[in-house]
């Protein structure tokens, strides 16, 4: 509970990002900070070049080769390195040592392969301040690993929509996974780094990820956005924990231990009273105890998400929903 708090209180979210322009990465400035390139590891580099976007012409910060090796321009000497930060050799991400408000702005990533030809990554680096502290309403979802693992989200409003985006949020940076041009039933190509599969479907209204055999990094923060061409959004976010699994067993075996421990209480209590009173006392226990329980179960619905995830749709709306094999409802930080 208190890390939930902790990190839903220093998640900072950037305004913006529902808005027109495709960022495949937003980074929040940072005195260290790493700008992520990962390209698909089938492909072979020939030569990769960092870039910042300027006014007039783009702005080479540093240069890759296989053979060559690596070029560091002039400003951006002392200042950057080739950080290697997942330690596969289709790394290519730029880390900045002392970066200030002058390195705010927008970058890409800009590579050749054989065979596949030019792939481009575009990054943009936002002042920290313009990340805004948020506490948002986020559907808890716990999950497996090695499982594939399914989001779901469904729009309730009424809107003409344009666009859905999924990204997954963390808090020094958001990622792109998808974006579904919803008038045209195409999707943009993602340029995360792990495999995410999605439908995309003209004026479709539910939209779902999966992420196949899912790791430990998959765990965070995952956010969905309907874009109306209005201009309003409608977005939900979620929360996917992943577990060793048998996390559903752990609740269930403390409610029937409970259970049993009051049980005995109870039969300890009655076989000290009179027998006329002993049947009246053990149901005002029992009365007692489901009351707790349906009090507790009834706060635990209210925080999991703005709309109860876990009953049919009334017929005004639909339902959010997240889903996934064996989907265990119950927020952890109950047990
Ligand atoms: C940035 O990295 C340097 C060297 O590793 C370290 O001394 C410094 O404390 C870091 N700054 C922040 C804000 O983490
Ligand atoms: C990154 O590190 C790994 C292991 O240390 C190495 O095999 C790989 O070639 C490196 N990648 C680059 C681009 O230097
Ligand atoms: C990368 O490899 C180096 C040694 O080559 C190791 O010290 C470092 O811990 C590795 N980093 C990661 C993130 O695996
Ligand atoms: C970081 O940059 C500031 C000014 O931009 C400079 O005064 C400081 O010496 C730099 N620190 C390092 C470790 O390069
Ligand atoms: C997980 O997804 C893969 C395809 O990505 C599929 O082959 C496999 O059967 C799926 N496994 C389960 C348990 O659904
Ligand atoms: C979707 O595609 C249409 C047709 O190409 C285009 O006019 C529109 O701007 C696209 N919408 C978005 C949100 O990218
Ligand atoms: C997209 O996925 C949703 C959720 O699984 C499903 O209801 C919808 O029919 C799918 N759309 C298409 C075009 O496959």
């Amino acid at each position: 509970m208190d890390y939930l708090t902790f990190f839903l209180a220093i998640l900072y979210m950037y305004k913006a990002l529902c808005e027109e322009v495709f960022w495949d990465t937003t980074v929040k400035l940072a005195e260290n900070m790493t700008l992520e390139c990962v390209y698909p590891s089938m492909n072979t580099l020939t030569q990769m070049e960092w870039f910042k976007i300027n006014m007039m012409k783009d702005e080479s910060i540093a240069l890759f080769n296989p053979t060559y090796g690596v070029i560091v321009r002039k400003p951006y000497a002392d200042r950057v390195y080739f950080s290697n930060s997942t330690n596969a050799s289709n790394d290519m991400s730029l880390s900045f040592h002392n970066a200030s408000e002058a390195d705010i702005g927008f970058y890409y990533c800009s590579l050749h392969t054989f065979p596949h030809g030019p792939w481009k990554k575009m990054i943009q680096v936002v002042p920290s301040d313009t990340f805004e502290v948020a506490v948002p309403s986020t559907i808890q979802t716990v999950s497996e690993l090695g499982k594939n693992v399914t989001l779901t989200c469904q729009s309730q409003m009424q809107w003409q929509f344009q666009e859905v985006t999924w990204e997954k949020i963390q808090p020094h940076q958001i990622d792109l996974l998808t974006s579904c041009n919803l008038s045209q039933g195409s999707s943009y190509t993602s340029k995360y780094p792990r495999q995410i599969l999605s439908n995309c479907s003209q004026g479709m209204r539910r939209t779902f990820i999966t992420m196949p055999l899912a790791t430990a990094s998959d765990s965070g923060l995952y956010r969905c956005c309907f874009k109306a061409s209005t201009g309003e959004t409608e977005t939900f976010t979620i929360r996917l924990t992943l577990t060793e699994g048998k996390t559903n067993n752990h609740y269930i075996l403390f409610v029937a231990g409970g259970a049993a421990l009051l049980l005995l209480l109870a039969l300890l209590i009655t076989i000290a009273t009179v027998i006329s009173y002993k049947r009246r006392r053990r149901r005002q226990k029992r009365g007692l105890f489901k009351e707790y329980w349906d009090t507790q179960n009834k706060a635990a619905s209210n925080h999991r998400s703005p709309v109860p995830t876990n009953q049919p749709s009334d017929g005004t709306g639909e339902d959010i929903y997240v889903n996934y094999p064996n989907f265990f409802r119950r927020p952890k930080t109950r047990v």
